[in-house]
């Protein structure tokens, strides 16, 4: 990974800031993105250097096309290149189908799926530009997806669309993208249950799931959780580490294009 040079958005919080500690210790030089410009700051501030290499903060809104080439303009400015992007910018908004309104369904959909649509316009831009300047290196793009990208989820249908919507455009990107060494994969994490997505006492999923009344007899949050973890084979939530571990894997490996890799405690086994 050493002299790579890789951009990853929603890098302030979460898989994302663990994306970016997770590449920085292999060598790469990060650029973390975030609409959280200040916590994107602060996680490059505390891994620029740890490894001997750089790190950048910038704030980006992705659902912005202008905010989103500024910020592939700054990882090649910086860094002489773009070799991998990481989309891992998400939102999640649960609600059933009848009440759900459509403010909160473009917003969701903006993030998730456009969001995704317009961090792969402005890399594949930068590297097929570094691919016609005669550099043979193969390139990455991933989409950090979800298990529900994978099979659907209830209740939570406006996440679950953009997601399956995401695998479409990774294989269509894959195939377009194939013959200018650019490699397009998504990662389908499990549900990451300690981290604030899911634990945040207001906003996160557990509280969301129980004003939802998705789990049937659910009294509390700690019902929800332990619903959980009791669907995953190997009896626990996902970890940021597995997701790291995961992205690793689908930037050495040079041979695999167009795939959904699940990491979710056998929760999810393809066909
Ligand atoms: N947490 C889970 O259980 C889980 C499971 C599977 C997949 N995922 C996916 O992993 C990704 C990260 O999720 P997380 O749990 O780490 O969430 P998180 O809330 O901890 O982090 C998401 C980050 O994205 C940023 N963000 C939101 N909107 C943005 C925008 N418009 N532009 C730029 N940045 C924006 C937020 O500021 C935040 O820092 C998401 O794509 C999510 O769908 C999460």
């Amino acid at each position: 990974m050493k002299h790579r040079s890789v951009i990853i958005t929603g890098a302030a919080s979460g898989f994302g800031e663990g994306l970016a500690r997770g590449f920085a210790a292999q060598g790469a030089s990060v650029l973390c993105a975030d609409m959280n410009g200040r916590g994107a700051d602060e996680v490059a501030r505390s891994i620029g250097g740890l490894y001997g290499t750089p790190a950048v903060g910038i704030a980006t809104d992705v659902t912005d096309e202008s905010s989103v080439e500024t910020m592939v303009a700054r990882a090649v400015d910086a860094y002489g290149s773009l070799d991998v992007m990481i989309s891992c910018a998400g939102v999640l908004m649960a609600g059933g189908v009848e009440d759900f309104n459509k403010k909160d369904f473009d917003f969701v959909t903006s993030v998730n799926y456009t969001g995704f649509f317009l961090c792969a316009k402005y890399a594949a831009r930068a590297m097929k530009r570094q691919r016609a300047s005669g550099r043979k290196e193969l390139y990455d793009i991933i989409q950090i997806n979800s298990k529900s990208g994978l099979s659907g989820s209830k209740a939570n249908f406006a996440y679950s669309g953009g997601k399956f919507g995401g695998i479409g455009l990774v294989q269509s990107f894959a195939l377009e993208l194939a013959e200018y060494g650019i490699k397009v994969n998504a990662i389908c994490p499990g549900n990451l249950l300690d981290g604030p997505l899911w634990s945040d006492p207001e906003k996160g999923l557990f509280r969301q799931y129980m004003d939802a009344g998705k789990v049937k007899g659910a009294r509390t949050v700690d019902d929800i959780r332990r619903y959980y973890e009791s669907l995953v084979p190997l009896g626990r939530g996902c970890r940021i580490e597995d997701v790291v571990l995961a992205a690793i894997y689908l930037v050495e490996q040079e041979y695999e294009t167009g795939q959904a890799l699940p990491v979710t405690g056998g929760q999810i086994m393809l066909r």
